[in-house]
């Protein structure tokens, strides 16, 4: 399979969505389903076992001959009106690196796993992830309360995907002898670009915060009730975004984002009673982020006491910055430079699910140019030589790890 299937596979994959002319495919959705029948099809045709672990996340793999896994995952969940190679770029990539092995009739001194994980948005349930915490072991029991925008919780969403939410705690998908895990993903910022390079290296993944934030005033009518006696939740929710800004401009390298907010009940003639956001804070030092966090807190708390309003404060999910693996990050490197590439290391300001994999074993991560720098965003875009690039890179990656494996 060459780039240029990958890159019609990556359209192919867009068009499956929970609506109609833009992308939104969240977790334990139709469109999921969908998308992980297409994706086993393909699978199986390059000789690949495939199932589905407890959470949903298809789990494709190609055995070797030896001992030891190797696992090249990246998740097929988008954000709303998301782009199409943001997930399934490091999916089909690692599909085109099997797929070439298969149609050379080869195997590795290790099996190839690609599980393709079923949520790392966290666009459902506001917390990012959860395809590979269950398959890493690291499945927390408590998000199964969250509720979605509907009130449906996690534990019912996993029972309707035909799941049994208690198994996903203390268990895990992935195998016991893990080796190593890489992900090709979009860059989805601009430094390979302004630097004209294909791809690059990703020396550590940011650690990030994500909570649900809740002002309750009072409701009332927008036209008798006195400026001077309101209790005006979305107000309160304002000043509390710009306080989110103005924060995380003052604590350089931080980045503090409000990418959901709701006002109820939600008329032109009442005052807001309650307003529900989301908050996003990220920083690749995991004390500067608690800095940052707590103090927010503290101002939710100081705002909303200042205009007679409560605030409800609900941390998500917390994830803390990883490190690549050095050895790996060397192995990439040469893989990158026999490519005839500059071998950059950059840091990555989003996350992915090579975090999560990092407690269970040494994870690397390649970056491949995006357009502008521009993602979670439909004009998201790669070229189809850079994926080629990232196809070459993978392969000789591989081939540096089974030599390795091969000399023990
Ligand atoms: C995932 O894209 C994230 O960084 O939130
Ligand atoms: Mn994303
Ligand atoms: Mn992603």
């Amino acid at each position: 399979m060459d780039a240029a299937t990958v890159m019609q596979r990556c359209e192919a994959l867009s068009e499956i969505s929970e609506v109609q002319g833009f992308l939104v495919r969240p977790y334990g959705s139709d469109a999921m389903y969908k998308v992980n029948e297409v994706v086993a099809e393909w699978m199986r045709g390059a000789g690949m076992d495939v199932r589905a672990d407890a959470i949903g996340n298809l789990i494709c793999r190609y055995e070797g001959t030896g001992e030891g896994t190797f696992i090249l995952g990246s998740h097929l969940d988008s954000v709303r009106d998301g782009g199409k190679y943001d997930g399934p770029l490091g999916i089909l990539t690692a599909l085109a690196c099997v797929e070439r092995l298969h149609d050379r009739e080869e195997r590795l001194p290790f099996a190839i796993e690609v599980p393709a994980f079923a949520d790392e948005e966290g666009l459902r349930f506001g917390t990012t992830y959860l395809g590979s915490s269950h398959y890493s072991g690291a499945f927390d029991e408590r998000l199964l309360e969250l509720e979605d925008r509907d009130g449906v919780t996690l534990a019912e969403a996993v029972r309707a995907f035909g799941r049994e939410p208690e198994s996903l705690s203390g268990t895990k998908s992935a195998p016991d002898d893990a080796i190593g895990y890489f992900e090709t993903h979009i860059e989805q910022g601009p430094v390979l670009e302004d630097r004209d390079l294909p791809v690059g290296i990703v020396s550590a993944i940011t650690g990030l915060s994500r909570i649900q934030v809740g002002f309750t005033g009072s409701a009332g009518h927008a036209g008798t009730v006195p400026m001077d006696g309101r209790k005006d939740a979305l107000c309160a929710a304002a000043e509390f975004v710009l306080e989110a800004e103005a924060a995380a401009k003052a604590e350089p390298g931080s980045v503090a984002t409000v990418g959901e907010i709701s006002a109820l009940p939600g008329a032109g003639n009442v005052i807001p009673g309650r307003v529900d956001l989301s908050l996003d804070v990220r920083h690749g030092d995991d004390t500067v982020r608690g800095r940052l966090r707590d103090h927010l807190e503290k101002r939710a708390g100081e705002i909303a006491a200042g205009r007679g309003c409560d605030v409800n404060w609900q941390v998500r999910q917390e994830s803390v910055a990883v490190s690549a693996d050095p050895h790996l990050v060397g192995l990439l490197s040469t893989a990158i430079k026999d490519a005839g590439v500059e071998a950059l290391q950059l840091p990555s300001g989003a996350g992915h699910d090579a975090a999560q994999m990092a407690s269970i074993c040494p994870v690397s991560m390649m970056f491949v140019r995006c357009k502008d720098g521009v993602s979670h965003n439909p004009a998201e875009s790669v070229e189809e030589e850079d994926v080629a690039v990232a196809i070459d890179v993978m392969g000789r990656f591989l081939g540096l790890v089974a030599e390795e494996r091969r000399g023990r």
